[in-house]
């Protein structure tokens, strides 16, 4: 089986890399943008062809598909930090909306048939009412940052394409994932890796935090990407599904478990510049839809996704 990832240069992607690799039935193949950093994916170099592509350019995109003839695409580059989504908007909407968009047309076009998952994402739901909460697929969208917009974008193409042309499209509602490699902008990257810099005497004893009223369901990268894979085996074209862990807890008690796990003694500060212009108040998702379809359910628990992620900043 082909297998192409887009952004395997990240997070999300580095982790799909290796899980498809540790399968034994997947040649992986990797779209990177000329000069992204390579550091999540050094040890796999010599594992992966890595095509040069910059998918917000169509001829680029269409080029590496044809030289591919990928039976998955796991599209997984983006844009994926929402404040940065506020300081440059169009750049954001233009590389997510645009990115799929060049891949969507591109398989059209080459007439591949093959099965395409699409990154989506729980922000999508934004402003949740406390009456409907654990959040359904069938949940109102309303977003709340650019980022958001441009996810439901994203989501809205993946359901038109396969409306309008039967493309195997397959949607997953990704709700907050983290573990090591996370980059040190989201929030529980962030927060370990001050503490670490605490331990290690490179930082005040003051850790500075954005919201911390904010709730989240978080689910560890590695059980995350199995879903995404799962979705392409397993998953209905053109559905959409949740993947979460059904469980949500306060960023406040998430700081204070890392702060468990160490001896530091810490200062939290809040600084005005990590408050957003709006910011979701609860996401609690309910993932039963792909849970009965594929029977995947997280293996890896918070406290020791928490742990691995303390200990991959400790030994960097
Ligand atoms: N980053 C960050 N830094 N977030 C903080 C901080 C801080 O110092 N303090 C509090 N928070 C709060 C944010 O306001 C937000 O409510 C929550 O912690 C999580 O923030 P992030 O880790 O930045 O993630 P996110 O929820 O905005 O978005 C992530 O999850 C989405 C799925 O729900 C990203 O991974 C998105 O790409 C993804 O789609």
């Amino acid at each position: 089986m082909r297998v192409l990832i887009t952004g395997i240069t990240g997070f999300a992607g580095s982790h799909l890399a290796d899980y498809c690799l540790s399968r034994g039935d997947a040649e992986v193949f990797g779209i990177v943008r000329w000069r992204s950093r390579t550091e999540n994916i050094e040890h796999l170099i010599n594992k992966i062809p890595l095509l040069e592509c910059d998918l917000r350019d169509a001829t680029s995109t269409r080029t590496v598909i044809e030289e591919v003839r990928p039976d998955f695409i796991f599209h997984l580059a983006a844009q994926s930090f929402v404040p940065t989504s506020w300081r440059a908007p169009s750049e954001c909407l233009t590389t997510n909306v645009l990115g799929q968009l060049n891949i969507f047309e591109a398989v059209r076009k080459t007439k591949l048939g093959c099965r395409i998952q699409i990154a989506c994402s729980s922000e999508e739901y934004g402003m949740v009412l406390p009456d409907e909460l654990p959040i359904k697929e069938e949940n109102p969208l309303r977003p709340m940052s650019p980022y958001a917009v441009s996810k439901v974008a994203q989501d809205l193409l993946g359901y038109q394409y396969f409306m309008s042309y039967k493309m195997e499209i397959i949607r997953t509602r990704g709700f907050n994932h983290t573990g090591p490699r996370r980059a040190p902008v989201f929030v529980i990257s962030d927060f370990a890796k001050q503490i670490v810099d605490i331990e290690k005497g490179l930082k005040k004893p003051v850790i500075s935090v954005g919201n911390l009223e904010a709730k989240r369901d978080f689910t560890d990268v590695r059980d995350t990407v199995i879903a995404y894979f799962l979705s392409l085996e397993r998953g209905e074209a053109g559905a959409v599904y949740n993947i979460c862990s059904e469980k949500c807890y306060r960023i406040r008690e998430v700081l204070d478990m890392l702060l468990a796990l160490s001896d530091a003694k810490v200062e939290v500060r809040q600084d005005p510049d990590r408050m957003r212009p709006s910011d979701v108040p609860v996401l609690l998702g309910d993932c039963t839809r792909f849970r009965e379809r594929t029977g995947w359910k997280p293996r890896i628990s918070f406290e020791q996704t928490l742990k691995d992620v303390m200990d991959f900043w400790r030994k960097k």
